[in-house]
């Protein structure tokens, strides 16, 4: 007997995974939330997503493999776009950035934030126009300062003073007057993971509120005048689904706004609220549609414009996770099941946390499924790991899977479009899966699987 077959152990040892967690009434029913748009499961019993069938997408492509629904990535562009009709939406490419995605952002009309040099070098390359991106970071040298300068990127994002005053030396000695913001540590507690909240007073984002070096770095850069303030930026955290803490954000970048107005008569034409907007990883996750937040967002901006006296500016946003998230699900090869008996069942796959690193990083919660067929054994709580030789390499802590789960039977984690292989690594050297467009039923290699002689080539020793 498998250790937690539903109603098997009944207030016996062994691991019953969260509270929340119940044995679904159909181990086969997708909850459309965690689920790209397009995905559904044919009636023979394997998943299909763009119109193609998992089983003829892991024949050509392999596994593991990230599967994108392209439909789904272009329809939360436009949700957001049309959302936050007015304002500036900015994909944060940390998210996920490859030539085709930036394709689209563009022919969806969205901008483009970008962190390092080689964000940037993927942007351009997939020929993005450099005025309509930004370019944030705690720590830009000095080469990809003057290579934004030279691109001509829109807007670059200050974070400290002496990146203030790199910048205004490569621009004086360019003849340039880059468009930048100020990027301001508003001290808000996000209701997030440590590791993914950005606005409390200690951690390396920005220019503290409360001890006023965001005002004096405002006045810094407008007294020498040789980069063009454009706006104030805060970026309170990550997968965020209250909207308390952009108002708390908002009305305290606001009275700097005023602040600054009353300081040298100036009202800065942009405030950038960043990203953070939350997405369903599980059940329990309940984010609010574009149109919502937006609605929320612009009411927060139009009160404290009205109470601080102010001209309303130009809002931006930066949202990633919430437009590319959950446009992916990874398709795995189950390869071993173990039952170690009494405590929990095994399901291993062939990727691990070289393919999403977040559920060992921040102790993230995913789901998962049985993607190939259907099945009418019951539910079985498993947890589903990688192939690393590390015990905390999970992918999915708990899921009720079916009971007769087994190798060469496909699953599907969804929602990995986002932080998943932006963030893969080649750990045990295994290498990193490809992600695979799907379209009306056609499917296209978007970034090829790594190969072992991908690896080997720079082991040049
Ligand atoms: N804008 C700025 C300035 C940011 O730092 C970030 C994320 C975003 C926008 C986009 O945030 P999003 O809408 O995607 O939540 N690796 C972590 C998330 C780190 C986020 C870093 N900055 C994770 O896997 O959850």
């Amino acid at each position: 007997m498998r250790a937690h077959e539903a109603g098997a152990l009944h207030g016996d040892i062994g691991n019953r995974g969260p509270a929340w967690l119940r044995p679904p009434q159909d181990v086969n029913a997708l909850v459309p939330q965690l689920w790209p748009r397009t995905v559904r499961r044919a009636e023979a019993g394997a998943l299909e997503i763009g119109g193609a069938s998992v089983l003829d997408l892991a024949a050509e492509h392999g596994t593991p493999a990230y599967l994108l629904d392209e439909d789904d990535l272009r329809s939360r562009c436009r949700d957001f776009a049309a959302a936050f009709a007015g304002a500036d939406v900015y994909y944060a490419g940390k998210s996920f950035l490859c030539k085709a995605v930036v394709k689209v952002i563009d022919e969806e009309g969205l901008f483009l934030d970008v962190c390092s040099g080689g964000e940037l070098a993927v942007a351009l390359a997939a020929g993005f126009p450099a005025e309509r991106m930004g370019f944030h970071g705690n720590n830009k040298s000095v080469s990809e300062l003057t290579r934004a300068l030279d691109a001509g990127v829109g807007r670059i994002i200050l974070d400290s003073f002496q990146e203030i005053d790199r910048l205004t030396a490569l621009a004086r000695e360019s003849g340039k007057r880059p468009k930048v913001l100020i990027r301001v540590t508003v001290g808000v507690e996000a209701h997030t993971h440590e590791f993914i909240a950005t606005a409390h007073e200690d951690q390396k984002f920005g220019f503290s509120l409360a001890g006023g070096a965001a005002f004096e770095a405002a006045i810094r850069v407008l007294d020498e005048g040789v980069l063009d303030l454009h706006g104030l930026h805060s970026h309170i955290g990550s997968q965020i689904f209250d909207t308390s803490g952009f108002e708390v954000a908002t009305r305290r970048v606001l009275e700097l706004q005023a602040q600054i107005r009353d300081a040298r008569g100036v009202e800065l034409a942009e405030l950038d609220l960043g990203g953070g907007f939350g997405i369903a990883y599980t059940t329990q996750d309940d984010p609010s549609p574009a149109g919502d937040l937006a609605k929320r967002i612009n009411k927060i901006v139009d009160a404290e414009c009205a109470a601080e006296n102010l001209r309303r500016p130009k809002l931006s946003i930066e949202p990633g996770r919430a437009i590319v998230g959950p446009a992916v699900f990874t398709l795995y090869e189950v390869g071993t099941v173990k039952d170690v008996d009494g405590i929990r069942t095994y399901v291993s796959v062939d990727g691990g946390m070289s393919d999403n690193i977040r559920t060992a990083l921040y102790d993230a919660s995913y789901s998962a499924t049985l993607a190939g067929r259907k099945s009418d054994a019951p539910p079985l709580l498993a947890r589903v790991v990688g192939k690393h030789c590390e015990s905390g390499d999970i992918v999915v802590k708990d899921e009720f899977l079916p009971a007769d789960v087994q190798p060469g039977d496909l699953l599907a984690v969804p929602g990995t479009g986002a932080y998943c292989r932006s963030m893969a690594s080649n750990y045990n050297h295994v290498p990193r899966p490809p992600v695979v467009a799907v379209r009306d039923g056609a499917s296209r290699v978007i970034v090829r699987r790594e190969t072992e002689d991908d690896l080997l080539a720079l082991d040049v020793g």
